[in-house]
């Protein structure tokens, strides 16, 4: 069985996005899942690896992380899926080979990262917060030890309170969720703009994060201490903030989506990680399982989640290097761009 299979390939490092054939992953290999992609979500570290080529990588490659579709055809020992199963994917970061690489029409799969859908479940919700609900878990759960949402309804309160600065970005909204359904208590920020979408997601406080910075500051002292900070955004200003606050609290941690400069003060420590990454070691196995077998379809399923706003990019493989071009240049605000890469340019 061969069809044919076109890609957004990136030629060579910080080489712009060129659409061409690609080949078509059959026989597929024993402990994979050959996926029809139809939603491929686009986060703005690809934007990054693309631009920048912060990764080491081999080229020409096919870039992404966040897929759903359905299953054309699995490996020999495959027992988990079938054909016709409806999926979502959170590509496997151990995984260069661009066979599995997410920008294309066809793609591989690994099952242990991969979700089945119900029918009633969006293909673009689904792509849109597979790999940032990953990077949450991972983040939340086994970076910062905190508990888990049980996998109905919520836990009652643990008297602990959570700071997830940036609620209105993809992860820090996947974040207020999941530590609101786990039972902390948990406060956050959002422009105004997103202002009511966030007050969604369970906070007990969103403050406005286009405040002045002493505002924003005096804010998040007030609804202080916090058992735990993890800052979703990261940029040099929200540095900043975070630092000062635990700079006149004695020092402290704060768990970050980007690597720390040189220059926190003393006593403020920045720990960063590749968060879904995290998933991918072995001693994490019952958790990866637990987010993929479970709570991310039952959530979807039980509409538990809100998730990220879908803006649907029209133009297929081709419109995918103008989404990478507006992370680099402006980013969004409260959504995450999707393509169908089915869709003619
Ligand atoms: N370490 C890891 O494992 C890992 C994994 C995945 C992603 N990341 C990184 O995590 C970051 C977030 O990813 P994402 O997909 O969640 O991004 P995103 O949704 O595209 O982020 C955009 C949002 O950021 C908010 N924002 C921008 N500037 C802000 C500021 N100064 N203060 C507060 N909020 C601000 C905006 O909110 P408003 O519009 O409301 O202002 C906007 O909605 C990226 O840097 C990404 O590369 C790291």
């Amino acid at each position: 069985m061969s069809l044919p299979n076109k890609a957004a390939w990136v030629p060579q490092a910080t080489a712009n996005l060129t659409v061409g054939p690609a080949p078509y992953p059959f026989p597929v290999p024993k402990h994979s899942i050959l996926v029809k992609n139809e939603s491929l979500a686009i986060n703005p570290v690809e934007a990054a690896i693309q631009k920048y080529a912060i990764f080491l990588m081999e080229y020409p490659a096919i870039l992404g992380s966040s897929f759903a579709g359905t299953v054309k055809a699995i490996g020999s020992s495959v027992k988990s899926f079938k054909v016709g199963d409806r999926v979502v994917v959170s590509k496997a970061f151990s995984n260069p080979s661009p066979l599995y690489g997410v920008y294309q029409q066809y793609a591989l799969a690994l099952p242990p990262y991969v979700s089945k859908l119900q029918d009633s479940t969006s293909l673009d919700d689904a792509a849109a917060i597979v790999s940032n609900l990953a990077t949450t878990v991972g983040a939340l759960t086994i970076a910062m030890g905190l508990d888990r949402p049980p996998l109905s309804g919520s836990a009652s309160t643990n008297g602990k309170k959570l700071l997830v600065y940036g609620g209105s970005s993809s992860i820090g909204g996947l974040a207020v969720q999941y530590a609101t359904q786990a039972g902390y208590t948990v406060i956050t920020t959002s422009s105004l703009r997103n202002m009511s979408t966030v007050e969604q997601y369970g906070a007990a406080k969103v403050i406005n994060h286009t405040q002045k910075t002493e505002n924003i500051l005096a804010a998040i002292e007030a609804e202080g201490p916090y058992d735990g900070i993890f800052d979703t955004i990261a940029l040099p200003s929200v540095v900043g903030i975070l630092s000062k606050y635990l700079e006149a609290h004695g020092g402290g941690v704060i768990y970050a989506v980007q690597p720390p400069p040189d220059d926190l003060p003393a006593g403020v420590e920045r720990k960063f990680f590749t968060y879904p990454g995290l998933l991918e070691d072995e001693a994490n196995d019952e958790i990866r399982k637990w987010l993929f077998e479970e709570y991310l379809p039952k959530s979807l399923a039980e509409k538990r989640i809100i998730p990220t706003k879908v803006e649907k990019v029209s133009g297929g493989l081709c419109a995918i290097q103008g989404v990478l071009d507006k992370y680099n240049s402006t980013g969004v605000s409260g959504v995450k761009l999707v393509v169908d890469p089915f869709e003619e340019d």
